[in-house]
């Protein structure tokens, strides 16, 4: 039997799995439930469940388990932002937070960047008004 080639870690776990998801997402709320345009937004009371999902979804996109998909279904994350009006202001709102939140966990150049150029472009992609 030969040995099976030796896999190249995900992104996921090269920054450091879930923890660093967490603490990711975990920031970008506590920012998110001071804004006066983007709190307004979210149907509940309580960000958690949104913070979850949001953890989730990125684990997922980065190599990491698919528990996202198996409780959500297909991501179609366009569809599922139509409710809301993101417009450029609530884009811009979101990537202040989310800024803050990647710089919040310190990563090697590198990771930061590729994370925060996703990032920014999803945010892009999400404006629907
Ligand atoms: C551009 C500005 C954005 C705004 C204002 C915004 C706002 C929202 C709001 C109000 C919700 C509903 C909260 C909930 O119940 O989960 C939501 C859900 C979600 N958003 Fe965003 N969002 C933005 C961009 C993004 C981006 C760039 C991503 C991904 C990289 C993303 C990923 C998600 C996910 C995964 C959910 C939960 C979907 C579900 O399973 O129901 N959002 N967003």
């Amino acid at each position: 039997m030969t040995a099976p080639a030796p896999q190249e870690p995900s992104f996921f776990d090269a920054i450091g799995g879930e923890p660093t998801f967490r603490r990711l997402v975990d920031k970008f709320y506590e920012g998110v439930a001071t804004d006066p345009l983007l709190r307004p937004m979210y149907p509940e009371e309580d960000l958690g469940p949104a913070a979850d999902r949001l953890t989730l979804f990125l684990m997922q996109y980065w190599g990491g388990p698919n528990t996202y998909s198996s409780t959500r279904g297909h991501p179609r994350l366009r569809m599922r932002h139509a409710p809301f009006v993101v417009d450029e202001k609530a884009r811009d709102a979101w990537l202040e937070h989310m800024r803050n939140a990647v710089d919040s966990l310190g990563l090697p150049q590198a990771q930061h960047d590729q994370l925060w150029d996703y990032l920014e472009r999803a945010a892009y992609f999400m404006v629907n008004a």
